[in-house]
């Protein structure tokens, strides 16, 4: 099994898109694919259900992985082939509950995620700080970590790797990548950030995804489909899309 965590504090900067087109990347290898919606929002949840009132259906969500008395998951099965642990309205009932957390910072939470029954794990997070959004970096083995190419958005990218480190003494292999999201190639400042995140971590940026409409396009039709599927998608948006989620899930 392969944890991949999408992350970051700011909302908007792509998660949720990330997080949809991973999962769909994964299936079309036959990989069996589990996506948690850890958002009360469950944007994901929305996504690949297709159902917008998802987010009111307050039983089998992704809180209960999170209870002492668990008894396994009972995943929705979708149209696009992937299982769903959603998120609701609700699943902030275990935020800030002492129990929880000491749980979700544990061995006993970690190997219970990690012998369910799939390939591939990809988790979408809240933006917001809180157990939500930390119990998956003990879990995961790699975190993606969309940010938008701003000066304040480097703070944020600070504070997730500042968070990663508090997880490594139980989890020593997780890795992070930062994916710069919606860059506006005609923008300077744009230009000046990427660079100059590019020159501080290197090797750990490993993408650069352009602000593009066909990427909104491809999640909020009908029937959501993954850029590189997208009718809208020119060649080069598809291979950039289609690259950059083979090299995370494949
Ligand atoms: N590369 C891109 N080009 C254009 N639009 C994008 C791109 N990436 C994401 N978007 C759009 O930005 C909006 C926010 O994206 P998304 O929902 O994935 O963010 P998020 O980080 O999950 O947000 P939240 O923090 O609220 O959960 C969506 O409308 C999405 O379609
Ligand atoms: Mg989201």
């Amino acid at each position: 099994m392969k944890i991949t965590t999408v992350i970051n504090q700011k909302g908007g900067v792509g998660k949720t898109t990330l997080v949809f087109n991973l999962a769909k990347r994964s299936v079309e290898e036959n990989l069996r694919t589990l996506v948690i919606d850890l958002d009360t929002q469950g944007n994901a949840s929305q996504i690949l259900t297709g159902d917008i009132g998802i987010n009111r259906i307050f039983i089998n969500g992704s809180d209960e992985l999170f209870l002492p008395e668990f008894n396994g998951i009972n995943p929705t099965k979708t149209a696009h082939g992937i299982d769903l642990v959603h998120g609701h309205k609700g699943i902030d009932r275990i935020d800030n509950v002492r129990e929880v957390e000491e749980l979700a910072y544990s061995a006993t939470l970690r190997q219970r995620i990690r012998q369910l029954p799939y390939d591939r794990v990809i988790v979408d997070t809240p933006p917001a700080i809180g157990v939500r959004h930390m119990a998956p970096l003990y879990w995961s083995d790699q975190v993606v970590i969309p940010l938008e190419p701003e000066l304040s958005s480097l703070a944020g990218l600070q504070d997730v790797i500042a968070a990663i480190d508090l997880a490594r003494p139980l989890n020593p292999g997780l890795r992070w990548m930062a994916v710069l999201n919606r860059v506006k190639k005609a923008s300077k400042s744009h230009r000046e950030v990427v660079k100059a995140v590019e020159k501080m971590y290197g090797n750990a940026v490993v993408s650069e995804l352009t602000d593009r409409v066909a990427v909104t396009d491809s999640r909020q039709q009908e029937n959501p489909q993954p850029v590189w599927k997208f009718r809208g998608a020119d060649k080069r948006l598809r291979e950039l899309w289609h690259g950059f989620c083979s090299t995370i899930v494949c």
